[in-house]
């Protein structure tokens, strides 16, 4: 039996803890230069980048000429010592005593130079290994155990949704399907809300929390066509409490960011000050306020009219936002921004209706700052059996397969609320990233499925 060793190795972000220590590591070379009598080799391993610097007078004359041939992501494992350098970002150096090679890489295609964006979504199974998006993806997953954490601390069951499912959640013009043996077509789901409402009623606070698709057929920088998103769901929650509990959400999610992840920030470029505003309480308005706002504010709407012209008009109640309207919107904020009560045309079929003005669904966005956009969609759920069954035969759902969630109503129906985050989305808020593409490890977009 071979000995497992994995504990004998040390990971480069162990090394400010370990100077004037010998050390073992293992990854990939991430440049090298040389002169005369030393040898620089930047290594990298996953956890960090250390500079290691080889003099010809330590290492055998093998290990020196091996050095030479070193090329950029070559792998190999390194024997030295920690030393203390003010110079490096790390605070640490090493200096290497012995060097083993595993496999020279002959042309590695990301080289330091400016490369295209097809190019490296081409090339996103080694793009990830760059620096910033191995700092994305450790942002990514610090938002992942913020929301796990934030819930499991808070009372919520985590309840997962099925991903094949036999209907549409979100309208049926973003919908994946697939034949599913001998019982008809499924679909892949686009949220995992209404699965989520029957768990809230076994399980009073749950969250789902997986992927989630839509066939969306637009190309943006906010759009994938998997993403993932969680999804509380509380029973005897109103829409007041669902605010409350997202913007309490949010804060958490910024602020334990800030706490664990303010080098991949900074290696980002990231505004810092921007994000630490972030506390509650956020900004909030009704939709119709947000809509005599933009006209107030001359935000004008551009409309084709019949003979293919295109004029302004001043922005017309009872039209769902696009992108420009929230980004007119949110320019005069530097926090988040709820905008609720929308018009129950633009909402989907299972949005409660505000009793007090039935023309509106109690329905809540949450829009984030600096261009960021829509990161949460949330409601209050109709928990009338009759008019949500009006509802599901007017949106043309088929009623049979939405029976089930009819019960809901039917044996002990209370208020309830919930909402959707979208996991990248939120990334690409909180690290900046100009595209969403950047924010999932292999993203999936309506014009690309490689690699
Ligand atoms: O606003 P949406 O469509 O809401 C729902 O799906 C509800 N069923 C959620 C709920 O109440 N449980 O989507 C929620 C969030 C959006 O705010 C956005 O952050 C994200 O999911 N999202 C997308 N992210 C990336 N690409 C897409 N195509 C997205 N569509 C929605
Ligand atoms: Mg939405």
């Amino acid at each position: 039996m071979v000995e497992s060793a994995y504990k004998s190795y040390h990971t480069i972000e162990q090394l400010p803890s370990l100077v004037g220590q010998t050390v073992k590591l293992r990854g990939w070379v991430y440049d090298t230069t040389g002169k005369g009598k030393l040898q620089f080799i930047k290594l990298r391993d996953g956890s960090g980048i250390v500079q290691c610097v080889m003099l010809k007078t330590a290492v055998a004359e093998e290990v020196f000429e091996a050095a030479k041939t070193l090329t950029q992501e070559s792998s190999l494992t390194i024997d030295g010592t920690v030393r203390a350098d003010d110079r490096a970002p790390s605070g640490v150096e090493v200096d290497v005593s012995n060097l083993q090679i595993h496999h020279i890489a002959k042309d590695y295609p990301i080289t330091p130079k400016e490369h295209g964006d097809a190019f490296l979504m081409e090339n996103r199974h080694l793009w990830l290994r760059s620096t910033r998006q191995h700092a994305i993806m450790r942002v990514r997953a610090t938002i992942v155990k913020a929301i796990r954490d934030f819930f499991d601390g808070n009372g919520f069951t985590l309840m997962d949704s099925p991903i094949l499912t036999p209907a549409a959640c979100e309208g049926t013009s973003t919908l994946f399907e697939t034949e599913y043996f001998d019982l008809g077509k499924a679909y892949l789901s686009q949220s995992g809300q209404l699965y989520g409402e029957a768990s809230a009623m076994a399980q009073g606070k749950i969250y789902t929390f997986g992927p989630t698709f839509r066939a969306e057929k637009s190309k943006t920088r906010r759009h994938l066509t998997e993403f993932w998103m969680v999804e509380p769901e509380m029973a005897f929650f109103e829409l007041a409490d669902d605010m409350d509990l997202a913007e309490d959400f949010v804060e958490y999610i910024v602020q334990t960011v800030l706490k664990h992840r303010m080098p991949e920030l900074t290696t980002l470029g990231r505004d810092i000050s921007k994000l630490e505003k972030v506390k509650r309480p956020f900004h909030r308005m009704s939709y119709t306020e947000a809509v005599e706002w933009l006209n107030k504010n001359n935000v004008k709407l551009n409309r084709k009219q019949a003979d293919g012209s295109e004029i302004q008009i001043d922005f017309p109640w009872g039209e769902d936002f696009g992108a420009p309207q929230e980004e007119a919107l949110m320019s005069q904020f530097e926090k988040p921004c709820i905008v609720h009560r929308y018009p129950t045309e633009v909402k989907a079929f299972y949005m409660k209706r505000d009793p007090e003005n039935p023309k509106v669904a109690l329905a809540m966005d949450m829009l984030a700052p600096e261009g960021a956009g829509e990161i949460i969609g949330g409601s209050q759920r109709e928990d009338d059996f009759e008019a949500l069954k009006e509802r599901i035969l007017a949106h043309d759902l088929p009623l049979e397969s939405f029976e089930w969630y009819l019960d809901l109503r039917r044996y002990g129906s209370v208020p309830h609320s919930g909402f959707g985050l979208g996991l990248e989305r939120t990334v690409k808020w909180i690290t900046g990233a100009e595209h969403i593409r950047e924010t999932n490890p292999y993203p999936r977009m309506i014009y690309r499925i490689q690699p």
